[in-house]
């Protein structure tokens, strides 16, 4: 088979292309990925040899020179790209580990025990959910009736002073229906009940601003839209909301003085309260470079692209009568296209073989997630190897059974 990535060639109406050299793999692929895994900007190498070098010449003083500060020092930088302050952000492991930290903070014992969600939050965060009625909590969870939107009324009206939170995604990870949060948080804060939204697929692709939107808590990762890697996710919980919630998920950097080896837990007061072990520092190097980049860029240049180019695909499915199972309205879509068709998974396999790297899931099809460092023509190359795929049955090439599934998410 031979594949032909359109070359750069340049353009002078897109300033954000200047960008792509400092991606490596956009030589070499058609890179339509990013709500899965972000490429790597090449001063991640530099960053990760840093990581070494600092371990490797100051060895144990690492930790007092920049590691035992980095889960905090970072959230600084992050915090910008989410609206929030200096001292507000803090690192965590994984987007998982930072919900359990929040609601191991609440009691499901008492009248207020109900978590409102939705059918179309991310599994790993629902499977949490539902554990919690172990702890006592009764769990709501709003259908969708499209399989792309979740209805906001109907989520609103789940919401009552029986409510302790409301755990929904900024933006679906499938269809890319962005919630309207801020309309969500008022009826929560309403009733007093915490608001807390994973903003995964948000950060990095569309403006956020924590404190617009009237949120309690905000949780993403590096992963995707910031080009970040594997374990460096963040948290960030409202200063004002912050002294009511105290994580039984909890650790020794949340002591004031973790060197004192005291016994006994004295919480510390900032942001430092949602610590618990010791933190991922390689991922944390690997993640500076995309944080740094990002607030560079600038999210709402971002927005502007993602928007145009999410339309395009839109428009460039529909010309071959394809169907899309992401919003048309662009104020409710986020960076993904998602279009289903017969052989989806398959498909998107070949697509690979093409160096056309995007993926499936059930429900949703195949996803398309142009960011800041994608062409135009990028995108008229994938849907022409999408028609030629399906014209001319290459997708048999992977039907079920000739190999295992590749886990992505
Ligand atoms: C919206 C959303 N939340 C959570 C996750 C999983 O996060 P983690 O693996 O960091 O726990 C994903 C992964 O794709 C996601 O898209």
């Amino acid at each position: 088979m031979t594949t032909t990535i359109p070359t750069d060639s340049g353009c002078d109406t897109d300033p954000l292309e200047a960008y792509r050299a400092r991606f490596p793999i956009l030589a070499r692929t058609c890179y339509l990925i990013s709500n899965s895994l972000g490429a790597v900007p090449v001063e991640t190498s530099r960053s990760l040899q840093d990581y070494y070098d600092i371990w490797a010449g100051r060895g144990v003083r690492a930790w007092e020179d920049r590691w035992w500060m980095l889960a905090a020092a970072l959230g600084d930088r992050l915090a910008p790209l989410i609206g929030a302050q200096a001292g507000e952000v803090v690192f965590q492991p994984n987007v998982t580990i930072a919900h359990a930290v929040v609601l191991s903070g609440i009691d499901f014992t008492t009248n207020r025990r109900r978590i409102v969600t939705d059918a179309m939050h991310f599994p790993s965060i629902l499977y949490l959910i539902d554990e919690q009625s172990r702890r006592g909590a009764d769990i709501t969870v709003v259908p969708t009736a499209d399989g792309v939107t979740i209805d906001t009324g109907r989520l609103i009206e789940s919401i009552d002073e029986r409510t302790a939170v409301v755990a929904i995604s900024h933006v679906l990870f499938k269809s890319a229906y962005v919630h309207d949060v801020a309309a969500i948080a008022a009826r929560a804060r309403q009733v007093g009940a915490l608001m807390v939204v994973d903003g995964y697929q948000a950060v990095g692709v569309i403006p956020v601003d924590v404190r617009a939107l009237g949120v309690d808590v905000y949780i993403g990762g590096c992963l995707k839209w910031l080009c970040g890697g594997p374990g460096a996710a963040f948290l960030w919980v409202d200063p004002a909301r912050r002294h009511a919630l105290s994580p039984a998920l909890v650790g020794w950097m949340a002591h004031p003085s973790p060197f004192s080896f005291d016994p006994r837990l004295d919480r510390r007061t900032d942001a430092w309260r949602f610590l618990h072990g010791t933190p991922n520092i390689p991922a944390l190097y690997a993640a500076e470079p995309g944080i740094t980049l990002l607030n560079e860029i600038g999210v709402h240049a971002i927005r502007a692209k993602s928007i145009r180019q999410t339309e395009r695909l839109l428009a460039l499915a529909d010309r071959e009568g394809w169907r899309c199972t992401t919003p048309r309205n662009p104020a409710r879509r986020g960076g993904t296209v998602a279009i289903d068709l017969a052989h989806g998974l398959e498909i998107s396999k070949s697509l690979k073989d093409r160096e056309i790297l995007c993926d499936y899931r059930p429900g949703a099809g195949i996803r398309l997630s142009p960011h800041f460092y994608n062409r135009d023509d990028e995108l008229e190359h994938a849907v022409d190897a999408m028609r030629e795929i399906v014209a001319t049955g290459a997708w048999h090439a992977h039907a079920q059974g000739t190999e295992h599934r590749h886990p992505v998410t």
